[in-house]
């Protein structure tokens, strides 16, 4: 009568202790075969996963899914024991930080201050303490002449950090980022992989092509082929088998 369980509360009976649990997860869009036919895998506090795939192989997609934008077909999703259902939502959504691919969904505020003081306004933090925390994020990014513009005045590197900031804002436990480096030059590249390096946060999700970039944020692959995931193992040696990367459509240095 596994149905009849309840996980909304995690308890010692619990056995989802993974920061993160997928087990068995296939997501079609209306109509149309699966795009992810059977993906399991696990987070661990302190894991900072790369999910790599060629372009059209299922990443945001499956990004979409773990934070309830998207429900699976079949197959489960628990975030801290929590199994991410509709009514589990706004209670599973208060542990993570998503960032969007596209940073234009993520920033729909007058201005990118009122972006970034949005979250944590709604979780009650009191005005003046979001303000000054929006500031001071906004001036570690680059952005404190720009805190009074809206999104659509600022440059596409420049959105990308204002969007990232009113993430960090909320101190997520477990941050998914997805292509948190679009649009960004080298230099706001290994600024970003410093901020991300020092954050306390329990799990780091990150889609992205940026290889080499991920090779020096995370510790551990997931490759998307075919719907599923048939390589998670540690960065670093992944990096150096340009075979295998070639046959899973990512050849390095491109
Ligand atoms: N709203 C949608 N309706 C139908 N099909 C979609 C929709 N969004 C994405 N797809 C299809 O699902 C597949 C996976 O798309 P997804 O955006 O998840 O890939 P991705 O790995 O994130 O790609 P990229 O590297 O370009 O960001 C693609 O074939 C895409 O065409
Ligand atoms: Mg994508």
């Amino acid at each position: 009568m596994e149905y009849l369980t309840s996980h909304t509360q995690p308890s010692t009976h619990n056995p989802h202790t993974a920061v993160v649990e997928v087990q068995n997860l296939v997501y079609a869009y209306a109509n149309q075969e699966p795009v992810l036919k059977d993906i399991s895998f696990k987070l661990n506090a302190g894991d900072r996963v790369a999910l790599m795939g060629a372009t059209g192989s299922g990443k945001s997609t499956l990004l979409e899914n773990l934070i309830g934008l998207k429900q699976p077909q079949t197959g489960k999703i628990w975030i801290n024991g929590i199994p991410v259902e509709q009514k589990t939502l706004s209670q599973v959504r208060r542990h993570i930080g998503f960032s969007f691919q596209d940073a234009n969904d993520q920033l729909f505020m007058p201005t990118i201050l009122e972006d970034v003081t949005f979250g944590p306004r709604n979780y009650g933090v009191p005005p003046a303490v979001a303000i000054d925390q929006a500031r001071q994020l906004l001036a570690d990014f680059g952005l404190e002449a720009y805190t009074n513009r809206s999104a659509h005045e600022l440059s596409g590197g420049q959105r990308r950090l204002a969007a990232l900031a009113s993430i960090l804002a909320l101190e997520p436990a477990i941050l998914i980022l997805d292509e948190p480096t679009n649009g960004l030059d080298p230099a706001w590249r290994r600024h970003l992989a410093q901020v991300l390096l020092n954050l306390p946060v329990q799990v780091m999700l990150i889609a992205s092509h940026d290889l080499n970039w991920l090779g020096k944020v995370t510790q551990r692959a997931l490759v998307l082929s075919g719907g599923r995931i048939p390589i998670d193992q540690e960065i670093q040696p992944l990096l150096q088998d340009g075979e295998t990367l070639d046959r899973l459509g990512l050849p390095i240095g491109w």
